[in-house]
């Protein structure tokens, strides 16, 4: 039986302004993954929902004095809709704030823990505000960094070096809110999780040793070059002194009491990835379905294929931080548990593609300098297949890569060229000349065309395996390229004049790529595919094999030839980019 494959996205925080940066890092190569793992008919499951707790949050909201729930909504609503405009195509996206059936699922993740030995109290000192009588946590603060110097460094992390952070190490530390808060460093306790033993553990070291072979070369050299077996893994606090989060349990799974937790919360990188799991649940409540299927396996069974798509600097949190807290819940006792019994456990993620940073013509996305693209209306304009199939191509998969808005046409017009033209010429040429039917093939045989289907076909599907979503793109509109090839070395046009019956045998074997061509286009440009089929008078694609591919048979009637992808014209870009530089180009 094939496994089932679990595919997650990042949940985003509620406050984050969705931008080009986000989509391509997190979503959209989730989405093509999901979209041809449906399509070639695998059981996969694709799982999302917003980041709700967190210092993010809660500064976001007080700056603008919105209640922490509302804020949160509306966070949801705009990400809901952002995601929905780019056919990200989530199985659920959930939310973090909702109480069934998170909170009580990441309590029980802190009870384990905590029962299992890897959860411990511990006296600390923290950053503490004079003028506003609190503990200031995480994003509250600002300062050096102590890894890397940066001076802008937040007090949960480091945007220069992606460096884990703790926010009472920062040199000069200051209030985020109010620089003129003169900060205390005052005696406090939090629960901390006890990361040292994670790579000797014996459930993570078997699991590490696999994952690390299939891991992008980025993301493999953070966890161990720089994390595992550089900095070290230590003790983190996983608590918090914040009004708004998930609360920290005051009963143990024995019944006693956990003393002294009124006003602490779980950390929200602790609850967050809780969130893939609840998020399932949910899920599973509302279709009939088992949520255990892509979480839970049974010792000595494999489980689902579990793959967390995210950006770069959520790396140390999901292929360290996430997988011990999964392995950690292992408890010996008769309980009554969400989460793994006897013989159980929850899986491990097969594989983190982490994606680089993307910028806008050299420089990062930021709104408030209005250096950015407004993605509904991009959408709107160009259109979501269209806005796709670049994002895909120019994807940081390795690095960092740039939305270039030359860049932009070129590839359009290439789509348009390769793919788009190629169908028409031959859908147009056939309506003309053979009566909108199939022609006969007569004596020649389909051997070339079928080779060629059968190479780009197979090659995409590793590329898409292996997460080279760029490649995988180039293998589509290589077999468009191949298509046209045939074309010049047929002359199909020529014939005409002299041979009609090997005029229509050649159009007879260049119309078979069209059909593979909309199943190679559908995990990238969804209705593309869609336009394609209906133009080759063919029922939606149900789910199955790739090979072999579809073929058209003698005869068969086909539909109603129109433009698929349209050029843009200079002047377009011309504008765009007079919008974004505010002066018109030299
Ligand atoms: O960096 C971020 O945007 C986080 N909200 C990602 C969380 S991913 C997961 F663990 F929930
Ligand atoms: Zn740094």
């Amino acid at each position: 039986m094939t496994r089932p494959i679990l595919v997650t996205s990042a949940l985003p925080y509620a406050n984050g302004q969705p931008h080009f940066g986000h989509l391509v890092g997190a979503y959209l190569p989730a989405d093509v993954f999901v979209r041809y793992h449906r399509m070639i008919g695998s059981d996969v499951l694709y799982i999302c929902g917003t980041d709700d707790h967190g210092v993010a949050n809660t500064l976001a909201a007080e700056k603008e004095g919105v209640p922490y729930r509302e804020f949160v909504q509306r966070g949801w609503d705009v990400w809901n809709d952002v995601c929905g405009q780019l056919g990200i195509s989530f199985d659920n996206f959930s939310q973090t704030c909702r109480e069934v059936p998170h909170y009580a699922l990441a309590q029980e993740f802190f009870l384990r823990c905590k029962k299992s030995g890897h959860i411990v109290r511990r006296d600390i000192e923290q950053l503490y505000s004079p003028k506003t009588n609190r503990f200031l946590a995480d994003r509250y603060v600002v300062g050096e960094c102590y890894v890397c110097g940066h001076d802008d460094a937040r007090g949960d992390e480091c945007p220069k070096c992606g460096s884990w952070l703790e926010a009472n190490r920062l040199k000069n530390p200051r209030s985020r809110t109010d620089p003129e808060d003169k900060l205390e460093l005052r005696a406090a306790w939090q629960f901390e999780l006890d990361l040292k033993p994670f790579s000797e553990d014996p459930l993570v070291k078997p699991w590490l040793t696999e994952f690390r072979k299939g891991l992008k070369t980025n993301v493999s050299k953070f966890v161990f070059e720089k994390m595992i077996e550089g900095e070290g893994l230590e003790s983190r606090p996983i608590t918090r002194d914040l009004p708004w989060g998930v609360p920290v349990p005051n009963v143990d799974l024995d019944g006693q009491p956990i003393e002294d937790v009124d006003g602490k919360v779980l950390y929200v990188w602790f609850d967050a990835p809780i969130g893939y799991i609840s998020s399932t649940m949910e899920w599973a409540e509302r279709e009939n379905k088992d949520w255990r299927r892509y979480w839970i396996r049974k010792d000595g069974e494999d489980g689902a294929r579990l793959v967390h798509f995210i950006g770069k600097d959520n790396i140390a949190f999901h292929c360290i931080v996430f997988p011990s807290m999964l392995a950690w819940q292992q408890v010996d006792g008769d309980y009554s548990l969400t989460g793994p019994g006897k013989g159980e456990q929850y899986v491990l993620p097969e594989n983190v593609p982490a994606n680089e940073f993307f910028n806008l013509e050299g420089k990062k996305f930021s709104k408030s300098d209005q250096w950015t693209i407004d993605i509904g209306p991009f959408i709107e304009k160009y259109g979501v297949d269209r806005t796709r199939y670049y994002l895909i191509a120019a994807m940081p998969e390795t690095s960092d890569s740039d939305f270039i808005w030359r860049d932009f046409k070129a590839r359009n017009d290439k789509l348009a060229n390769a793919f788009g033209n190629f169908a028409s010429r031959i859908l147009k040429f056939v309506a003309k000349h053979f009566d909108n039917r199939v022609p006969a093939l007569g004596s020649e045989t389909l051997d070339r065309v079928t080779n060629e289907v059968r190479t780009r076909t197979e090659a995409m599907a590793r590329a898409i395996e292996e997460y080279r979503f760029r490649n995988a793109l180039d293998e589509f509109l290589g077999l468009a390229e191949d298509g046209n090839q045939f074309l010049q070395d047929t002359q199909p046009w020529q014939l005409r004049k002299t041979d009609l019956a090997a005029c229509g045998a050649a159009l007879h074997q260049a119309l078979q790529y069209l059909p593979a061509l909309s199943a190679l286009a559908q995990p990238f440009v969804p209705g593309l595919a869609a336009s394609l089929r209906t133009q080759l008078n063919l029922a939606p694609r149900g789910a199955g094999p790739l090979l072999p591919s579809e073929r058209l048979a003698e005869g068969h009637a086909l539909g109603e030839a129109s433009v698929l992808v349209a050029k843009i014209p200079d002047e377009v870009i011309a504008s765009e980019l007079e919008a974004l530089r505010g002066t018109p180009e030299d």
